[in-house]
């Protein structure tokens, strides 16, 4: 079997832990005696300075000729974000792609490694309980694509304004996607909306609802998004799948992430319908650090577990790689940002290198 990825590095810390993701990929070819083929194409910054464009035709079409996408990070530095360079480049790289390949599911677990709780921001009395939590996110509808969006008018009175829209087919196939991960989770899904006050929101909430007769296994729970907000710094264990449209799982992913503590080791997957997905870590591209060898990996690693997954249907594989993760976790070793004070911290090279040797383990 081979298998085809668009490798794009990107800017910043991606390029040095999407090596360390590309090892271990590496490994997994002679564990289970099959073969990738990786093509490298630019994007972002990177891209930018070959071509004038954050997401090039040529990047495109290698994106078009793999089975998947394994994505590093996109953006620079603050200071430089109105520079051409970089204005723009979020948007025009990853909805770019979202758009591009109809990567309309968002699947972002957000789950605490009981040897990381001490840096999660929660009180430790909370945290102390552990919750695994998947986001699924709608990704190629609701506000953020909705028409008309613009500005009208002048003076005191210009306006600016986005559509938030999504149609049945749409909130259908993303409340599947939800309901069947909870089939094969802890079978709960929290659909988060906004129907006391949106229109989008009482119809989402309404198909949802359709969608749920089909799982009767798994349990339902409607919950308003700024409910849902403050129940995930009180009691995030309540939550297994939390199905959210576009602009509120682009929240509440973040809300999550924060409560693990560990920016560094959350994965993505962006789906397409079929097997096409494109793979990303859920920190940004940290330019502070970019370049020094001391990034964390283990968000990259992890999202190449979850192409293995779901775009290679190579779940033991992927299962091999998150158990060698959390062993080299147990074991106490370390990138700086989820370092307990006092303790000394590997390289990214270091780190990738102990995940390997526990891969083969
Ligand atoms: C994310 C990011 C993007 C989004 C931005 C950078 C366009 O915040 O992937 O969550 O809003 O979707
Ligand atoms: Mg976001």
């Amino acid at each position: 079997m081979k298998k085809k990825i668009a490798v794009l590095p990107g800017d910043g810390i991606g390029p040095e832990v999407m090596n360390q993701a590309l090892k271990v990929l590496d490994k997994i070819q002679d564990i289970y005696d099959m073969e990738f083929e990786y093509k490298l194409a630019l994007v972002g910054g990177a891209a930018w300075d070959e071509y004038q464009c954050h997401l090039p035709e040529s990047t495109l079409n290698i994106c078009r000729a793999s089975d998947a996408i394994l994505f590093g990070s996109v953006g620079g530095p603050v200071a430089e974000q109105n520079s051409e360079r970089w204005r723009g480049v979020e948007v025009n790289s990853l909805l770019g792609l979202r758009k591009a390949f109809g990567l309309y599911a968002n699947l972002r677990p957000a789950k605490l490694y009981p040897a990381l709780a001490f840096a999660s921001s929660l009180r430790q009395d909370i945290s102390r309980k552990g919750f695994d939590i998947l986001v699924v996110r709608e990704l190629t509808g609701g506000i953020y694509f909705g028409q008309p969006k613009g500005r009208r008018g002048s003076g005191d009175d210009e306006q600016a304004f986005d559509t938030m829209a999504y149609s049945r087919r749409e909130v259908r196939r993303i409340a599947k996607v939800a309901f069947e991960a909870a089939r094969k989770r802890n079978k709960k899904v929290h659909s988060i909306d906004k129907a006391n006050v949106l229109t989008t929101m009482v119809f989402w909430r309404e198909v949802v609802e359709e969608v749920m007769k089909d799982y009767p296994d798994v349990e339902y729970i409607p919950m308003y998004v700024d409910n849902a907000a403050m129940q995930l710094t009180r009691n995030p264990g309540q939550f297994d799948v939390m199905l959210c449209g576009n602009m509120f799982g682009d929240i509440l992913s973040d809300e999550a992430a924060a409560l693990t503590g560990s920016l560094g080791m959350l994965p993505s997957a962006s789906l397409a319908e079929g097997s096409f997905g494109m793979y990303e870590p859920g920190g940004g591209s940290a330019p502070d650090i970019a370049g020094q060898n001391i990034a964390n990996p283990i968000a990259q690693i992890l999202s190449s577990a979850m192409m293995l997954k779901y775009s290679f249907d190579m779940t033991e594989a992927a299962e091999k790689i998150e158990a060698a993760v959390e062993k080299t976790l147990n074991d106490g070793y370390r990138t700086g940002d989820i370092c307990e004070e006092g303790k000394k911290s590997l390289t990214t090279e270091e780190m990738g290198a102990k995940i390997i040797e526990n891969l083969s383990a």
